[in-house]
């Protein structure tokens, strides 16, 4: 029934379409031609509605195309394979299969939709239909757990550089990972780590774009916190663009990285944190940390000084502003 749907509004291109048309056409009701529009927008159709004048085909969905993805990513040999699917639960999940089967570092796992996105402290992520970057990345670092940490960081920086290399963007990273356009999320970062002893096993890297979402894509509670670049820069931007930009400069740092190890990046980080030098609240597993925090350690953990003057090192923690 959507593909007729489709068909039809497609025909009528720039006219609307009255719902009592399309339900005469496809011999149902005029309330289950509405739960298709429904359905057809959640997988990234907009559909104006009239009550007047029924259905106009507004928008399709854009899809990533893989063999011009390829092309952009012809420049990098860090990326050793590629696998663009259509709706997944968690890109997360697909790469961690892939990973536990021996899939290579440079794994890319890339997803139009998840229906179940995850994100930090177990939030879950809203990924809808080809409207964002929704993507994990297996890595393979020989390094101890400890340092896992140091790849979040080494990410943001990575991504903070690649969406800044596209267009000129006032974009700062919130520790440890988040991405801050005027005070609003672009993009998130989860790094899972699988161990053996104290030496990783490998590291799923997952990123979400905020690319072309728009105010209503996002539930109601985020949309004071959360924007993407279709509304920061007022236009669509080519999601194949945008992954290939990150990939480029992850390349270059996880080589700085492997070779002079964390200094450079702890530079990179700390000159495009928006965090550094504010009072703030740390919300840890062992309580809660109130202090400024003034830069990173060589192992990757925030340093917070508080206001008795003892620095303390935060490795993980929700971050809030101070109370009075
Ligand atoms: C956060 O800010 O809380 C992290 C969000 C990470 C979202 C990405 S989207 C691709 C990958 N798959 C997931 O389920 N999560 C990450």
């Amino acid at each position: 029934m959507n593909k007729r749907i489709i068909e039809l509004l497609e025909q009528h291109e720039g006219s609307y379409l009255s719902g009592e048309a399309l339900s005469k056409d496809l011999k149902v009701s005029r309330t289950a031609v509405w739960k298709q529009i429904k359905k057809l927008e959640s997988l990234g159709y907009t559909i104006e509605a009239s009550r007047r004048l029924g259905y106009r085909l507004a928008g399709k969905p854009s899809r990533l195309i893989l063999p011009e993805l390829l092309d952009k990513l012809r420049d990098t040999s860090f990326i050793q394979s590629v696998k663009l699917l259509d709706t997944v639960d968690s890109t997360q999940n697909i790469a961690q299969r892939l990973a536990e089967e021996g899939a290579p570092e440079g794994t890319l796992v890339i997803a139009e939709q998840q229906t179940s996105g995850r994100g930090r402290l177990g939030r879950s992520w809203v990924s809808p239909m080809g409207k964002g970057v929704w993507m994990s990345l297996v890595l393979r670092p020989d390094i101890p757990l400890q340092f896992a940490s140091q790849l979040t960081l080494l990410t943001a920086v990575a991504l903070c550089r690649g969406l800044k290399s596209l267009a000129p963007l006032e974009i700062g990273i919130k520790w440890p990972n988040d991405l801050l356009i005027g005070g609003k999320k672009i993009s998130g970062i989860l790094l899972e780590s699988t161990a053996e002893e104290d030496r990783l096993r490998y590291v799923i890297a997952g990123i979400g774009i905020s690319v072309n979402l728009e105010d209503e894509d996002y539930p109601a509670e985020l949309r004071g916190a959360a924007t993407s670049l279709r509304i920061v820069l007022g236009h669509p931007v080519d999601r194949a663009e945008v992954i290939a930009a990150f990939v480029s400069q992850f390349e270059q740092l996880y080589a700085a990285y492997r070779q002079s190890g964390f200094a450079p990046i702890q530079t990179l980080w700390e000159a495009l944190s928006v965090t550094l030098h504010k009072p703030a609240k740390l919300i840890t597993p062992g309580g809660t940390i109130e202090g400024t925090p003034i830069g990173l350690d060589e192992r990757g953990a925030l340093l917070v000084e508080q206001s008795d003057g003892i620095i303390v090192p935060v490795f993980s923690a929700e971050m809030g502003v101070p109370s009075e």
